[in-house]
């Protein structure tokens, strides 16, 4: 019997090196645990917690990543620009101004002759850059993928990197039955709305952070409350510990492209205590 769903991870923002070692210690794991035929990653602060190099991707390649998205940070590491330009396996926020180094989609060969995934990102622009407008450029970007693959792309995924969560809702509506999925990256925190729109559309506001939790959104707490307190600029050093893995697994099914299944995860789980 044929296989009528693939199944997609996306891991949420990993951070310095903590992160890339847990990606490195967990995904093989996870994609025998899950079936897993195709891992999509955010990796836009994987270079010591800010920016992107080549060989923080080539460690996420080599754990079993196929796609890396970026975000507001991709471009804070200099020494990245000529990787950005020319690696098919790493994209961008798509709707920054023309000209901009990078690519903000690519469409994937998927294994076992499942078919091809396009993988679309985009950034919001509430309290962050002001930038394209995201529904637009997916707009623009659907049907481009439509129009050049005559059809023959039926899974698109899409990693919305912003702030504020009504934003990420807002786009998740947006693009109800017109893409397998939007899930949302930046902010490190993971939000427990995900779920299956109307129109198949998997969706979550945020996928949240591998990396140390030990932290200020990965960052050395002290650094961060001293940005707070005073009110002027600290260094930021990526924290190291207590190093948790993010992610969602989503189950598209093949022929409509639509999501049928979604699960959350987060490895190891908080102490929590009992009430
Ligand atoms: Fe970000």
């Amino acid at each position: 019997m044929s296989q009528k769903t693939v199944r997609v991870m996306f891991i949420g923002d990993v951070v310095g090196t903590p992160g890339l070692k847990m990606v490195d210690l967990m995904l093989k794991n996870f994609i025998r645990k899950y079936s897993i035929d195709f891992v999509i990653c955010n990796g836009e602060n994987a270079h010591h917690g800010k920016g992107m190099s080549l060989e923080a991707l080539n460690q996420l390649l080599g754990a079993g990543v196929n796609v890396v998205t970026g975000g507001n940070h991709t471009w804070s590491n200099f020494n990245f620009f000529d990787t950005l330009k020319t690696n098919t396996q790493v994209l961008r926020p798509l709707n920054y101004p023309k000209g901009t180094y990078g690519k903000g989609y690519g469409i994937y060969k998927l294994p076992n002759g499942l078919g091809d995934i396009a993988v679309i990102n985009l950034q919001g622009r509430t309290f962050m850059y002001s930038i394209d407008c995201p529904f637009r450029t997916s707009d623009w970007v659907i049907k481009q993928i439509r129009e050049q693959e005559k059809d023959r792309v039926r899974m698109i995924f899409v990693d919305i990197h912003a702030e504020t969560t009504a934003e990420k809702v807002a786009l998740g509506w947006y693009l109800d039955g017109r893409v397998s999925a939007v899930i949302g990256t930046h902010t490190h925190i993971q939000t427990a709305d995900e779920r299956i729109l109307p129109k198949g559309t998997g969706y979550c506001s945020d996928v949240g952070m591998t990396g140390p939790f030990q932290s200020v959104i990965g960052m050395q707490i002290k650094s961060a409350t001293d940005r707070m307190l005073y009110q002027t600029p600290h260094k930021y050093e990526c924290a190291e510990e207590d190093v948790h893995f993010s992610a969602v697994v989503l189950a598209f099914d093949v022929t409509t492209g639509k999501t049928v299944g979604i699960e959350r995860i987060f490895y190891p789980d908080f102490e929590k205590g009992s009430i």
